[in-house]
């Protein structure tokens, strides 16, 4: 098929891990499996219009974030392009203009860049549909996830949802280190529709980027217990998630959110991501628990932010607790409340 002139739209999701990705070796191949929810309201909606040109030696784009141009992201996704390149020629035979938008606040400090690279990814697949109208639903849905971990690690987690598991694992069937796949049993009522709001404690641009910190685990101390602890507890989640068992579940959560911050804590150079209000959070949340019964628990992405996840039955009173008692804590009071969704969506 010849196709001049294009355009398609996708709006993906970004995801929260709860068994940690932290430590990669070359091409964005993970150190240890790991699994999260796809979130549902923090989204990227981008639409890509390609028109048809004389092939190119190099990738033609131009990228606007929010109706701006925006040539200060563009050496980010030139580089996410040079990378693709040899799994989609075709972008070298068409001029790309990137329209892309978040629904969450610009530098909230909600990582971006894995529904950012999702959306991407879904646009390029939709084009090399159109070209080729015999590619499956799966093998789309696959090969995006591919693309998409060539941009961002994690963003390989952002196409399908609720529960999506990254990295080879022996016993989670089908899994692969090349691109996500849906967790493949069948999940216990309690985590349906999980909830997830994020508190937002500090916008502040990070001081150690997530790639700095994936490479201080390759002369870590601890990173090759660290590695096999994450696959090991990614197995413990999946018995979890099918038999429901919430107390488990928290220990298990909590406990690789600090792993994931402990690793920082010990590498060399050191830093911390967490501020004074993570830990104030982190410790209102343990108390409501101890006087309520609640099975609210937390996980921390690699920045000072508190995801506070929750059953969905809990919904009502843990939302007021979080309005009442915790959103004190945020940065001008402001938080997002989410929940598990199910990946992309076509515009
Ligand atoms: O996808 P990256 O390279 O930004 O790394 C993400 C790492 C964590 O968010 C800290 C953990 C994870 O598994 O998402």
């Amino acid at each position: 098929n010849t196709v001049e002139k294009v355009t398609f739209s996708w709006q993906t999701p970004s995801n929260i891990a709860l068994v940690k990705y932290w430590g990669k070796t070359d091409p964005q191949l993970p150190k240890n499996a790991s699994i999260s929810f796809t979130l549902n309201n923090c989204h990227t909606k981008t639409s890509i219009e390609f028109t048809k040109t004389e092939k190119n030696s190099t990738v033609e784009f131009e990228l606007f974030f929010e109706g701006k141009k925006k040539d200060d992201f563009k050496p980010k996704i030139a580089k996410f392009f040079d990378r693709i390149k040899e799994y989609c020629p075709y972008i070298f035979e068409y001029k790309m203009v990137i329209n892309s938008e978040n629904s969450f606040p610009h530098s909230s400090g909600i990582a971006s860049s894995a529904s950012g690279m999702s959306a991407i990814a879904m646009c390029l697949l939709s084009l090399e549909k159109e070209l080729n109208p015999t590619i499956t639903e799966d093998y789309f849905n696959q090969k995006a996830s591919f693309l998409a971990r060539l941009g961002s690690g994690s963003a390989s987690r952002s196409i399908e949802g609720p529960l999506i598991v990254w990295g080879e694992h022996p016993e989670i069937e089908g899994s692969s280190d090349l691109y996500g796949v849906q967790f493949p049993y069948k999940v216990h009522p309690i985590f349906e529709n999980y909830q997830d709001a994020i508190l937002l404690v500090d916008k502040g641009e990070k001081q150690v980027s997530s790639t700095v910190g994936h490479n201080l685990m390759h002369n870590h101390p601890y990173a090759e217990n660290r590695f096999k602890q994450a696959n090991d507890n990614l197995g413990k989640l999946s018995t979890i998630l099918q038999n429901g068992d919430i107390k488990e579940f928290i220990n298990l959560i909590e406990s690789e959110a600090l792993t994931l911050h402990a690793m920082m804590l010990t590498s060399n150079p050191y830093f911390i991501l967490m501020k004074p209000n993570t830990l104030e959070i982190i410790n209102k949340i343990w108390e409501y628990r101890a006087e309520t019964n609640s099975n609210i628990c937390f996980t921390l992405d690699a920045g000072a932010n508190v995801h506070v996840l929750y059953p969905n039955n809990e919904k009502e009173s843990v939302n007021e607790f979080i309005k009442n008692h915790l959103a004190l804590y945020c940065q001008k009071n402001q938080y997002i409340c989410d929940n598990a969704g199910f990946g992309a969506q076509k515009q």
